[in-house]
């Protein structure tokens, strides 16, 4: 069995309805190719990294090209992977000119002893090891329009869950950051266990919005807890968490490949392959609270 679940983010997209299915015709695509991967033989930690780098290239998302500027004007890139079963797991934060952020943290994880690598090291580092630097006029540079979160930010940060044959779960994850952000600011994205978890005893999960609250109660890696030692199933653990103050979503995965998606901001977009090896994807609008 193998399964697969992504994210392009929770926010308000306030996309016009001929947008969003544009935008859900992509989400489509990219878990055709994941689910590919997937079926070859692919391990999950390969898929989500590849799914993440054609989220990064395309523009489209508040990652790689797409990410948005701090208040300097400045792109600083955050991005995560790591692996369930080695619960090994690489990062990087405010990376400014390597192309791919996600093929970065990947190195981080395989070919060094550190976790995260942040700033000019972190470039340095990607430089040194091959990687494709880009200059500023790359980048999209979407500029904030509001100082909320829940303002008219043009794209979120992506993420991506899988399972592969081998029993083993991964999880990537790459963004700009929030739309409100002071030059140096890293998210939570980068820190393993705050937006960002894997491990084959109980779940994977990816989060997206503001990265604060998360952080705050280290989130990826209290719903891995409350499962491993309070017997908690995965949809209970998620519910939990969103009785505290969190502001955005997430996607995540147990070991036995149910995912559950939960959000408070006013849209998500993620998808998932259904059983039946279709993909599934919807722009996820939050009820209305009275
Ligand atoms: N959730 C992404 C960030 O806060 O940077």
């Amino acid at each position: 069995m193998y399964r697969l679940v992504t994210h392009f983010g929770g926010g308000s997209w306030a996309l016009t309805p001929e947008e969003e299915q544009q935008y859900i015709e992509k989400i489509r695509l990219l878990l055709t190719i994941g689910h590919t991967m997937l079926k070859k033989g692919y391990t999950a930690l390969d898929t989500v990294q590849k799914i993440v780098e054609l989220m990064e290239d395309s523009g489209y998302y508040n990652c790689g090209k797409g990410s948005i500027t701090n208040y300097n004007g400045v792109v600083e890139m955050d991005a995560g992977i790591m692996c369930g079963k080695t619960l090994r797991g690489g990062a990087v934060a405010t990376v400014r000119t390597i192309k791919n952020p996600i093929k970065l943290a990947r190195l981080v994880m395989d070919k060094t002893h550190h976790r995260l690598l942040a700033c000019e090291g972190a470039d340095e580092f990607g430089k040194k090891k091959g990687l494709e630097t880009v200059s500023d006029s790359y980048f999209v540079r979407y500029q904030p329009v509001e100082t909320s979160y829940f303002g008219k930010a043009p794209h979120e940060t992506v993420g991506a869950i899988a399972l592969d044959k081998y029993g083993d779960l991964a999880v990537a994850s790459s963004t700009g950051g929030i739309d409100d952000k002071l030059k140096g600011r890293i998210g939570g994205v980068p820190q393993l266990g705050l937006e960002l978890y894997a491990n084959n005893k109980t779940c994977a999960v990816a989060c997206t919005g503001i990265g604060e609250p998360f952080m705050r109660l280290v989130t990826a890696y209290d719903i891995s807890a409350q499962m491993q030692y309070g017997g908690k199933s995965l949809e209970e653990a998620v519910k939990n968490i969103f009785k505290e103050k969190v502001e955005g979503g997430l996607i995540a995965m147990d070991k036995d490949g149910n995912i559950v998606k939960e959000c408070n901001a006013p849209e998500m977009l993620y998808g998932y392959i259904k059983e039946d090896g279709s993909p599934f994807a919807e722009m996820y609008k939050t009820p209305l609270k009275n």
